[in-house]
């Protein structure tokens, strides 16, 4: 394979494990700088370390909280001194799943916050570098596009005891629409992808191992055996995906074949056209 993203840098957040992982090693593999983020510092290293080892890539790993309003900045800061901004994907995310009565204000406004204000508040701090970045293109007659993945979720299709994750799901996607257009003029490709059920810790049943602390507080993961059954059968293929195969969708969105498509949520879900349960 050919590493057609030599000279690319890429900034991955939630990028330790599962679907934003599976997106850094894809990047890697063909040739990208890595800049991973993630909360959980251990793993994020431990992530890190095994694609430069396996894909005999540069990667970079700047762990902390991205809720934290400094954080983001943190992190573009350290992707563009590593290499420049290519390519961003906004991974990082959970659920805190309830029935709407029973959702207390800040259940509700988390997923807001790592779903819409996370990604809101990196691509924010990346918009100066990738003007410089887009200046000097043109200052050097050359046209490069640049990418920004926003990984969202069929959720947004509407989802029983998910208000509040798909609440956030669909204002990134209002966020990916807006910011394709604003961003047209300096060539960035700003698209989503809507995933289906990926096969990760947060569609694993919810057991007492099954919890992260996340800002602070322990949260449950995953999704029960019952709920996982009935998403089974949504899906026309009759499994969930791999994380790489999820990382595919939104890693095609990163390559030179997607250079005219913008403002567009890619489903990547197997065929799968609901939100899950609970
Ligand atoms: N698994 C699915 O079925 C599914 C479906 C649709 C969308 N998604 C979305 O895909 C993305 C990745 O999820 P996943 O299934 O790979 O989960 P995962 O738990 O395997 O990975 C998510 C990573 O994000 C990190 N993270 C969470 N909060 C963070 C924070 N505040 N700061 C920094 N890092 C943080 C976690 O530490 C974790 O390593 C999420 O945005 C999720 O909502 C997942």
């Amino acid at each position: 394979v050919g590493a057609f993203l030599e000279c690319r840098s890429a900034l991955v957040t939630g990028a330790a494990r599962g679907i934003g992982y599976a997106c850094a090693q894809l990047l890697a593999e063909h040739g990208a700088v890595v800049t991973m983020s993630d909360l959980d510092a251990d793993a994020l290293a431990a992530s890190a370390a095994r694609i430069g080892r396996d894909h005999h890539a540069r990667c970079r790993a700047v762990a902390g909280d991205l809720t934290t309003p400094e954080m983001p900045q943190q992190v573009v800061d350290a992707a563009w001194d590593f290499g420049g901004l290519d390519i961003i994907v906004n991974a990082a995310g959970y659920n805190l799943n309830a029935r709407i009565a029973q959702m207390d204000d800040e259940t509700w406004s988390r997923m807001l916050e790592i779903h819409a204000t996370v990604p809101f508040r990196i691509l924010r701090a990346a918009a100066e570098y990738l003007k410089r970045a887009h200046d000097d293109d043109v200052s050097a007659s050359r046209e490069v596009f640049r990418k920004v993945v926003n990984v969202s979720s069929i959720a947004v299709m509407g989802s029983a005891f998910q208000s509040n994750y798909s609440a956030g799901k669909a204002a990134l996607v209002g966020l990916t629409k807006s910011l394709a257009k604003e961003w047209a003029p300096m060539r960035i490709n700003v698209n989503a992808v809507a995933l289906g059920s990926i096969d990760t810790r947060l569609t694993q049943p919810r057991t007492a191992k099954n919890t992260a602390n996340l800002g602070g507080a322990m949260v449950q993961l995953g999704t029960s055996p019952r709920a996982m059954e009935a998403v089974a059968g949504a899906i026309p293929f009759g499994r969930t995906g791999t994380p790489q195969e999820a990382a595919g969708g939104a890693f095609l969105l990163c390559t030179p074949w997607s250079d005219w498509i913008t403002g567009q949520l890619l489903v990547v879900s197997g065929g799968q056209e609901y939100g899950m349960s609970a």
